[in-house]
């Protein structure tokens, strides 16, 4: 049978207008909102691309489910419901709900970490880093090289660098290491995926050492995808088959339902580890909620008890990681430069080579979104300079896709308007900052275009 155009595998039931603004008008809303994305109002953009967390679209069995939700304190079905479809995938003895990803992390870290605890990760998510450092731990990236190389093509370009690790073990010595951690997919590198091969490295030196390993697990479905179609011996497992067995040479994980849970809020955090659960529990009550429910309406949970299984259908993962290819291919085929291969949630684009005539302290990524938003309407996010200042080591421009809202022909729209902003780069300018606060600025900043002698 010949090969036919992989289509969107839903039809739509209901639908939510987007607003068309003129370039005058997104002129006046660029300089309103100070030229930084999070400050403009969510109704004056086309296609918000600011983030795949929690802006998914549920499917019709979900919001069916969502009038099964059992509001009850405590022993709540829903919470049966949300721990036995969870379990059948991660497998791990203890599932605790919490309200979204973070409040999962601050929860394991507070319990496991240790003033002076070194967590070693393929790559920390930013708000991973921070509660590994506020639990007074230090976080430490160990991505393979060839992560760090935004044009360099790779098929599991999140692996972590387990000779890095061993050696960093040996190192600070084990007692030191509370656990390991893998992020799948890997968020801060691209939305790039871990093979199986090196979980399964991964997991071995850290049985060695006798250190837990967990998985950060907001992407696990996408990851499961792209080891049935990269990694050899796969291609004919189910991505659930694929989960299972990753999350089999794990011992918890972290988990924001917003991304692969296919919901608009939620979290949950696994372990086997009995006592571990047992005062990650007690922390539970002190703050998120009772343990069936932790932080989240039964309503929610049984929201995520289905999406959980839904993002592992294969006509869904084709079209997703299909669509997201393909914005990617089509706009590096022109020139555009991109983190290759296309990720599993998101297309970055690398503004330092887009921009090359804007120096770093400029802003060349903020100065590439703003251009987006004029250009057609398209809210994404900088993940460079302005967000991590000196620190930054690439300045990248990520478009992240939710989860079924966005059709091809939204897709091919997206292609357009950045392709024109490309054929126009030479005549973006840099930024400049008028406001910052203490920290965590880019969500606040104040910009303006760099004019004249400045520039
Ligand atoms: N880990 C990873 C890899 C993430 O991408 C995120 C969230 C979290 C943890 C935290 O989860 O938001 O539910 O508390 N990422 C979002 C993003 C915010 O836009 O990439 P949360």
């Amino acid at each position: 049978m010949p090969v036919k155009t992989i289509i969107e595998p839903f039809r739509i039931k209901s639908v939510e207008p987007i607003r068309w603004t003129t370039r005058q008008e997104r002129q006046r809303l660029l300089e309103a909102a100070h030229y930084n994305m999070f400050l403009l109002p969510a109704a004056d953009v086309l296609i918000d691309l600011l983030t795949d967390s929690g802006t998914g679209a549920m499917s019709t069995r979900q919001w069916a489910a969502i009038m099964e939700g059992d509001e009850s304190y405590a022993g709540s079905r829903s919470f049966d419901h949300f721990r036995d479809s969870i379990q059948e995938i991660f497998g791990f003895r203890h599932v605790i709900p919490t309200h979204q990803g973070r409040a999962a992390e601050r929860i394991l870290f507070g319990v496991a970490c240790k003033h002076g605890g070194v967590v070693p990760n393929n790559t920390h998510f930013d708000t991973t880093r921070a509660n590994v450092e506020f639990a007074g731990a230090e976080a430490v990236d160990l991505l393979i090289p060839e992560g760090r190389q935004p044009a360099l093509p790779h098929p599991f370009k999140g692996n972590m660098d387990v000779e890095a690790l061993d050696s960093l073990i040996e190192r600070v010595g084990r007692e030191r290491v509370p656990l390991v951690m893998l992020t799948v997919t890997n968020n801060s590198g691209g939305g790039q995926p871990v093979s199986m091969e090196n979980v399964r490295q991964a997991s071995a030196v850290c049985k060695r050492h006798g250190i837990p390993l967990y998985f950060d697990a907001c992407r696990f479905a996408e990851n499961a995808w792209f080891i049935k179609t990269r990694e050899e011996g796969y291609a004919d497992k189910t991505p659930k088959e694929i989960a299972q067995e990753m999350f089999g040479y794990g011992d918890g994980c972290t988990m924001s339902a917003k991304k692969d849970g296919m919901a608009n809020i939620g979290g949950f955090l696994c372990t086997n580890d009995d006592r571990l659960a047992q005062q990650e529990k007690d922390l539970l009550i002190l703050t998120e909620g009772y343990p069936t429910y932790g932080g989240l309406a039964g309503r929610d949970l049984e929201a995520i008890a289905v999406g959980v299984q839904e993002a592992l259908e294969e006509d869904y993962l084709r079209y997703r990681i299909a669509s997201i290819a393909y914005l990617g291919n089509h706009i590096a085929a022109a020139g555009v430069p991109i983190v290759l291969p296309p990720g599993g949630h998101a297309i970055y684009l690398d503004a330092r080579a887009f921009l090359p005539h804007i120096p770093c302290h400029q802003f060349p990524g903020a100065a590439l979104a703003a251009e987006l938003y004029l250009e057609g309407g398209v809210r994404s996010v900088e993940i460079g300079t302005l967000m991590f200042a000196a620190a930054a080591q690439m300045d990248l421009v990520r478009l992240a896709i939710p989860r079924r809202v966005y059709t091809q022909s939204h897709i091919d729209y997206l292609v357009e308007v950045i392709l024109d902003v490309w054929e126009k780069r030479k005549q973006i300018g840099g930024m400049r900052l008028t406001y910052e606060a203490p920290f965590l600025r880019h969500f606040t900043a104040h910009l303006e275009p760099v004019k004249g002698a400045d520039a």
